[in-house]
Parts: structure tokens; C-alpha cells; sequence
């Protein structure tokens, strides 16, 4: 099996790391292992797969990350998953919506070490791909290190190598999902004893990183890094980031980026796709630039429109650029 370099991804992000994001990502980071959004396990078996899980051939490495709490569905669904040619299946135990909760998705199961344990043992027997977890660092009152430590200790002695920490607890009540992504405290250090106390398992952080200099230190105790809202209101920290993490880089400015899309976005319109769908994740790809404010104006303002076309973007550029006033 293929090693994935995990030393940089992208966070799997409801409604927004959709294919048309991830598309778009991978021209600005090459090398960045990309996450679906997460898809539940009853949508995947009984959904519409295509629709549910078609990506672009230009988006590997991606791993999709899947929501369920049965072992048997789990299993089903990662080999659905396989058989669409994802690089991961990732397992959400992370997510803290009351939605989720009822059914069995996501940070409740922190609760339930032997649960996602037998998950993850049923998906490895079914699968070939790395499957992975992404949790938090506590829920509710279970929050302290040594919860964490046993939780890490079961679902590794099942077969997962790779956690995705996002270092933060989660409240199941009472906060919502936004609200647990800001208020409960970042705790780093949890995540960094965890690779020190499992140092043969892969350890990525997640969580607060907007600037380069805390991705380095961060990769001074961990394996890697995953980057959520920041790579998506301001994705050219992506390119960024690139040249420090790997030797590979081949970097593309804002406008090259901009002028790689349009055949994209012209097959998407071909069939019958709006320009919305992909423009409305390059917003801030003119983030803090001169004219910024002019390039997401235009894009917001007429990419909804039902007859608009590339020249809504191609104008947006060329606003940006100061050639139009
Ligand atoms: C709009 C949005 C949707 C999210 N959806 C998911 C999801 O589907 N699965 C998941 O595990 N985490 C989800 N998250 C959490 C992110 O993956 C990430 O853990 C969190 O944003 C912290 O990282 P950051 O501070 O770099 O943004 C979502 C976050 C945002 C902002």
C-alpha cells in the first residue's frame, strides 16, 4: 500500500471542501492530501453514489471521510468508497452537531472507544486504503488526557496508524458546531504528548492554524498539519506553506490559478452546472491583496446570476488586475 504523505491536508468541511473546492485546491497545493466532506454512511449505501461521490481525477491524493457509528455499515460503505477510487476513509469522531448525535456520528463516539475500535476493525478487513480517524481531544466531561490516551490505545490496537487531532474538546450540548470550533480552548500540548507517548503512530494536528510559522512548529512534534478555515477564506496560504513542507512545489500565482480554472469551470457550465457553484470557493483567494475587496464583490454579486458565464470571473480578474475601473 501507498504511503500518503499526511505532512500537509486540508480539513474536511461541510458545504465547503465540496469537489469543485477541492478541484481548486489542488492548484494551489500539489502535494496537500484532500478531505470530502463528510458523507454519511446511509447516504453512501443508499444515496446517490455518483452524485454523493464523484471527484476529479485531478484531486488525489483525497480521502473521503465518512459519518456512522455501525461497524457492518462502516465496513460496506469503505469498500464503496475504495471501489470509487479514494486515496482514505477517514472516520468522523470529531463532529459535535445534535443532528449527528442521534445518529451515532461523529464526537459522541468518543464516548465509545470499543465502538470505534470494532468500526475500525471492520473497515480495515473490508478495505485496502489507510483508514484513519479524526476526533477531538475530549467531549463533555470526558476530557481529560488520560480519556484520550485510552481512546488513542483501543482504536490503535484495532489498526488505525493515523489520528487527525483536532485539539480542542467539543461540548455535545449547548455549543453549537461553530460555537465548538471557537470556544472551547486550544490544547496543543495534549496532541504533542500523544505523539510522544505513541511515537509509532501518525499523529496530524488540527486546530487555530493560520500563519507558517506555527505550521513549523507544529511539525516539530507532529507528523503533520491540517489546515481548515484558513485554507478556504484564505487558500493561497496553501502556496504558502507548500515550499516549506515540500521540495516539489510547483506554485502558481493567484491570476495563473484564476486562469487554470476557466476550463473547468467552462466544462462544469457545459453541463449545466452554475458558475456559483465553483466561484463561490474562490472568494478569498484575493484575500488581504490590493483590489481584493473588488474581486469578491464582483464574483458575489453576479456568479448567481442564472445566465452567468466565465466572463464573470475572466471581469473579476481583470478588476483585480486594476484594468477595469
Ligand atoms: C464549515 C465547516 C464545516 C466542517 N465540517 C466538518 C466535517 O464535515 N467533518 C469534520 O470532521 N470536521 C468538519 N469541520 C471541522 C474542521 O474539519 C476542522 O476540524 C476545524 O475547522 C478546525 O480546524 P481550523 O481551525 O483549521 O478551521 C468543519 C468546519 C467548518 C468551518
Amino acid at each position: 500500500m501507498e504511503r500518503l504523505n499526511r505532512r500537509l491536508s486540508v480539513a474536511p468541511m461541510m458545504d465547503w471542501t465540496d469537489r469543485h473546492d477541492r478541484f481548486f485546491l489542488r492548484l494551489l497545493s500539489p502535494n496537500a492530501l484532500l478531505y470530502t466532506e463528510m458523507v454519511t454512511t446511509g447516504a453512501v449505501i443508499h444515496g446517490d453514489r455518483k452524485k454523493l461521490l464523484a471527484f476529479n481525477s485531478e484531486e488525489h491524493p483525497v480521502a473521503v471521510q465518512l459519518g456512522g457509528g455501525d461497524p457492518r455499515e462502516l465496513a460496506e460503505s469503505a469498500k464503496i468508497c475504495e471501489q470509487e477510487g479514494y486515496d482514505e476513509v477517514n472516520l468522523n469522531v470529531g463532529c459535535p452537531s445534535d443532528r449527528v448525535q442521534r445518529g451515532k456520528i461523529g464526537a459522541c463516539l468518543m464516548a465509545e472507544p470499543e465502538l470505534v475500535a470494532e468500526s475500525i476493525s471492520a473497515m480495515k478487513n473490508a478495505v485496502n486504503l489507510p483508514v484513519t480517524v479524526k476526533c477531538r481531544t475530549g467531549i463533555d466531561d470526558l476530557d481529560s488526557y488520560d480519556h484520550l490516551h485510552r481512546f488513542i490505545e483501543l482504536v490503535a490496537s484495532a489498526g488505525c496508524e493515523t489520528f487527525i487531532i483536532h485539539a480542542r474538546k467539543a461540548w455535545l450540548s449547548g455549543l453549537s458546531p461553530k460555537q465548538n470550533r471557537e470556544v472551547p480552548p486550544l490544547e496543543y500540548e495534549k496532541v504533542y504528548r500523544v505523539k510522544s507517548e505513541f511515537p509509532n503512530l501518525e499523529i496530524i494536528i488540527n486546530g487555530g492554524i493560520t500563519e507558517k510559522e506555527q505550521a513549523l512548529f507544529h511539525l516539530e512534534h507532529v507528523d503533520g498539519v491540517m489546515i481548515g478555515r484558513e485554507a478556504y477564506q484564505n487558500p493561497y496560504f496553501l502556496v504558502e506553506l507548500e515550499p516549506l513542507l515540500f521540495d516539489n512545489s510547483e506554485l502558481l500565482s493567484r491570476d495563473q490559478v484564476v486562469e487554470q480554472m476557466l476550463p473547468y469551470i467552462q466544462s462544469h457550465l457545459i453541463e449545466g452546472g452554475k458558475l456559483n457553484h465553483v466561484t463561490r470557493h474562490m472568494l478569498g483567494l484575493y484575500h488581504k491583496q490590493p483590489r481584493g475587496r473588488l474581486w469578491r464583490r464582483h464574483l458575489s454579486e453576479k456568479a448567481h446570476l442564472s445566465d452567468a458565464s466565465s466572463r464573470v470571473l475572466l471581469e473579476a480578474l481583470a478588476q483585480v488586475r486594476g484594468e477595469l475601473s
